[in-house]
């Protein structure tokens, strides 16, 4: 039996959330070690939730350690169909201001010491992904940011970068010239591998700076990514709430949860 509906995944800033009740915490056991922490699962809304502090508890885990494909497959065992995921990024428009909530809906790849697929070791397969963020989550989302009142805008260019360094001027302006609209370090290889399992996923952004392209403006630096999600963590939970209660219970016109359905290429035969 599905032990939780909605997924939600909690970034910087975001360790635990607000008003869950029969909460109880849950290990996961997968076949690709442990997920970032054991999971709360409990009922917000009236639905049944699991959460996942990405970086785990007191943030011990870098973006290029995080396990994600346990992360994902955890996921799928407790029987989520979709992931509310957040995180802090920076900005890499003068329009989107610390405190803004992005939605985006497309992502550029800047990472290169991390696997994001299940599939592999006698398996090949390939899952659609041009358009990598479910657009019902998404949807829920920009409706939820309407709901509470802040700043959600629909859209916008993801860059995933390695880190845990941030950019260098160059690569921040290079961004810039691609049109890309944020920076973070954590939500592609979800995304891929949340398309993989079957699961619609969305990411609600949290910008927490400029990162370091604007003159006149200081580089981006920790306590400032700190300062402002501590500003705004309790909108950010406010808004998660909102979603989870206006997520549609029927995701089959998702198009996510077909996308494995003819993407494996190897004979079944032969599949070990
Ligand atoms: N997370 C928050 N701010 C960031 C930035 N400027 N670059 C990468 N990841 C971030």
């Amino acid at each position: 039996m599905s032990k939780a509906e909605i997924g939600i995944i909690g970034g910087s800033g975001l360790y635990g959330m607000a008003g869950l009740t029969e909460v109880r915490e849950e290990r996961v056991e997968t076949p690709f070690g442990d997920p970032s922490d054991p999971f709360v699962l409990g009922k917000l809304e009236g639905r049944n939730v699991a959460f996942l502090a990405r970086h785990g508890k007191g943030h011990r885990i870098l973006p290029s350690e995080l396990n994600f494909k346990a992360n994902i497959y955890a996921m799928k065992k407790l029987g989520v169909t979709s992931i509310l995921s957040v995180s802090a990024v920076g900005s890499l428009k003068e329009e989107h201001k610390p405190t803004d909530f992005v939605i985006p809906d497309q992502f550029i790849d800047r990472t290169f010491d991390r696997t994001a697929t299940f599939f592999g070791n006698g398996v090949v397969g390939h899952v659609g992904f041009g358009d990598p963020i479910c657009p019902i989550v998404s949807d829920v989302f920009v409706k939820a940011c309407e709901e509470v009142g802040v700043v959600g805008k629909k859209g916008g260019t993801y860059v995933c970068m390695e880190g845990p360094q941030f950019s260098t001027r160059a690569e921040s302006n290079l961004y810039r010239s691609w049109g890309a609209d944020i920076i973070g370090m954590t939500n592609l290889q979800e995304a891929k591998l949340a398309r993989e399992a079957e699961i619609s996923y969305a990411t609600l952004a949290m910008v927490t700076d400029y990162d370091c392209w604007r003159e006149g403006h200081d580089d981006v630096t920790i306590e400032q990514v700190i300062a402002v999600m501590h500003q705004n963590s309790g909108n950010g939970q406010k808004v998660v709430k909102a979603a989870v209660r206006l997520m549609p219970s029927d995701l089959s016109a998702s198009p996510a949860q077909t996308a494995a359905k003819f993407a494996i290429m190897t004979d079944k035969a032969v599949i070990p």
